[in-house]
């Protein structure tokens, strides 16, 4: 009988590649820049599985040019924005993600950017290294508190709850709008659940942890800017769609906020020429709040256990879309 055949659109860091390999042919993708479009078509091309990143577009297209025999979607993160899961579930195909162990990680990064921008350390940074560190200045790169600060979170899922947590050893008022959340799970972490408005114009920080779809695209964008403090500082750990960009440079530029730190970007990498960058107010790093060596071995070792028990035809572990098994 012929072997299982599998694409893996990158290099990944798994350990021990036998588990599937001893029942699937498996392709890696060999380059550090994702497969262009056109090649990643002719890979699935009659694959069985396919383990995907966040950078592969994974359409209703794709699907059908790798036609009837595409048994799983496995995608190493815990964000799917990049896959229609609609056209996958109509397909009756499992999807597959990385969710719960890269949550520390990742709130543990927003915390880093948080700390960051709150205390101006990029800017120390290039100030030393510019040459222009003469003497100890009592005004020196003055920065805003964070103990005893107002952190408000938007999206208070598995995050946005962790982050919640790492500021109680900071006094802080922690805020946070998600309608659906359960008022008991917020006073776990003696956060009180407020509208939208609230969090937006209460907030000294303002951390964002909602999954990128059509209701939370834009859903920062000049009007909600506007409400927040001019003091007030931003960062983004979700997808840089969230925020409507052009708004946010205006609102940095303008002062109509103080500061924002940004894992992820509209588009990635973020345009050279975006004037976010020209900004000191503004910190941008290459999409990397779940980048611990470890997690990002527990979430290639996740990705692999979906895709393996996708290719057997058992229920996944851990599955985006279950209604493909009712
Ligand atoms: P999660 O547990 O699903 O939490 C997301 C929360 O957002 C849920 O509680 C959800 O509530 C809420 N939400 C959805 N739409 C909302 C809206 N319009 N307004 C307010 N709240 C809303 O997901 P997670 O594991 O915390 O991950 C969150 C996101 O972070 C991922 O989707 C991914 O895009 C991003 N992420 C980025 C990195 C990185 O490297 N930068 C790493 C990991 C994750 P409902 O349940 O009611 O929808
Ligand atoms: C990373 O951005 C993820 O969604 O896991």
């Amino acid at each position: 009988m012929a072997k299982l055949r599998v694409f893996v659109t990158r290099q990944l860091p798994v350990e021990d590649w036998e588990q599937i390999q001893s029942f699937a042919e498996v392709e890696i993708w060999p380059d550090e820049m994702p497969p262009p479009p056109d090649i990643l078509e002719e890979k699935v091309t009659g694959i069985d599985g396919l383990a995907c990143l966040l950078t592969d577009n994974i359409d209703a297209q794709l699907m059908d040019r790798a036609g009837p025999s595409l048994k799983v979607i496995s995608q190493v993160a815990v964000g799917y924005n990049n896959i229609d899961v609609a056209a996958a579930t109509q397909r009756g195909i499992p999807v597959g993600n990385t969710p719960g162990v890269l949550t520390k990680t990742t709130a543990d990064f927003a915390w880093a950017l948080l700390m960051a921008a709150a205390r101006r350390v990029v800017e120390g940074q290039r100030f030393v290294e510019a040459g222009k560190w003469r003497t100890w200045s009592p005004t020196l790169l003055m920065g805003s508190d964070v103990h005893g600060a107002t952190l408000g979170i938007i999206g208070f899922g598995r995050i946005g709850q962790a982050v919640a947590k790492r500021a109680q050893g900071f006094d802080m008022r922690v805020i946070y709008y998600n309608p659906s959340t359960d008022l008991e799970i917020g006073k776990q972490y003696g956060a009180e659940s407020c509208s939208l408005e609230e969090v937006l114009s209460e907030s000294d920080f303002l951390s964002l942890h909602v999954p990128l779809n059509t209701e939370t695209r834009h859903m920062i964008g000049t009007d909600e800017l506007c409400q927040m403090k001019p003091s007030s500082i931003l960062i983004n750990t979700a997808r840089g769609e969230v925020v409507d960009q052009q708004a946010l440079y205006q609102a940095l530029a303008k002062k109509t906020i103080a500061y924002a730190a940004l894992d992820v970007t509209e588009p990635e990498p973020i345009l050279m020429d975006d004037p976010l960058l020209s900004l000191d107010n503004c910190i941008v790093v290459p999409h990397i709040a779940s980048s611990s060596r470890a997690t990002r071995r527990k979430m290639a070792q996740m990705a692999l256990d979906n895709l393996i028990t996708g290719l057997k035809g058992e229920q996944l572990p851990n599955c985006v879309n279950p209604e493909v098994y009712k």
